[in-house]
């Protein structure tokens, strides 16, 4: 028995990267596991993959900026596998380059607050009515260790919005506290998904390393095992926090 045991749960943006370990790790551990992104194609290799090792999966696209998407997407899982146990908020994009304040574009700033702030409260206020009639539900959020401290390397648009989901994290976690519902939030620094680990010279690599304590990358795993932790109730006295999964390359 894994510690998801029939569990339903929703994984956005794992089409790949750090949500495609995710939802893979959740389906090892018993959950029914959403796979959700908008690349079809991508979407159809986790589930077979996951399939592939026995465990249960479907999968659902929606643009997570658009609240129509997520409530039609709620209502295929609602469907197909049933009401949401565990849901992981991880789909989100940095898509400014770090720079000075003011050469940001008003709709580099626009786009990156969509992106990661707004689908991420859409994706809640989604949610959240269901879990709390239901009285159950544990939720983890995505933010990052470019908004834990400023860094020059950080996208200020990325950060910030980031940033706005902790905030976000903890006053959900304070509402729906009473509800019997959790809502943690994963902190990582750069993890060497397939994407980064692709376009990330190896140089700049290997000095990012030496910012780290623990003298390596952190893998998509990693995060997934933190995700496990904080979405079953391994965790069942935690809410409101945020975990940073960073090698120690952050202490707050
Ligand atoms: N990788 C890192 O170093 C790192 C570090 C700190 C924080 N993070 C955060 O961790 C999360 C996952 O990162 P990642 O590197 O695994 O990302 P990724 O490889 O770029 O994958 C992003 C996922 O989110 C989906 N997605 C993005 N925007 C979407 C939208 N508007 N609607 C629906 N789906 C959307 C993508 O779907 P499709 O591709 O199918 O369109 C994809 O499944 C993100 O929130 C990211 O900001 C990553």
């Amino acid at each position: 028995m894994g510690v998801l045991q029939d569990r339903v749960a929703l994984v956005t943006g794992s089409s790949r990267g750090i949500g495609a370990a995710i939802a893979t790790l959740f389906a090892r551990e018993g959950a029914r596991v959403a796979v959700h992104g908008r690349d079809e194609e991508a979407l159809g290799a986790v589930r077979a993959a996951i399939e592939r090792e026995g465990g249960a999966a479907m999968t659902v696209t929606g643009d997570v900026t658009k609240l129509s998407d997520v409530e039609a997407l709620r209502a295929r899982i609602e469907a197909g596998l049933g009401p949401v146990d565990i849901l992981i908020a991880n789909a989100g994009a940095s898509l400014t380059k770090p720079g000075l304040l003011e050469e940001i574009s008003e709709e580099g700033w626009r786009a990156s607050v969509e992106a990661n702030l707004t689908a991420t409260f859409l994706t809640l206020k989604s949610f959240l009515p269901g879990m709390k009639q239901r009285r159950r539900g544990s939720i983890v959020t995505v933010s990052s260790a470019a908004a834990r401290r400023p860094h020059p390397h950080s996208p200020i648009p990325y950060a910030a919005a980031k940033a706005g989901i902790q905030m976000l994290t903890q006053h959900a976690a304070a509402q729906v506290g009473p509800f019997g519902i959790r809502i943690n939030c994963l902190a990582p620094e750069t993890i060497l998904t397939e994407r980064n680990n692709e376009q990330i010279p190896e140089a700049q690599k290997a000095a990012l390393v030496e910012t780290h304590p623990i003298k390596r990358l952190g893998t998509p795993d990693d995060v997934a095992r933190a995700a496990l932790f904080l979405a079953s109730d391994q965790s069942a006295w935690i809410t409101g926090a945020i975990i940073d999964v960073s090698g120690g390359a952050v202490m707050v």
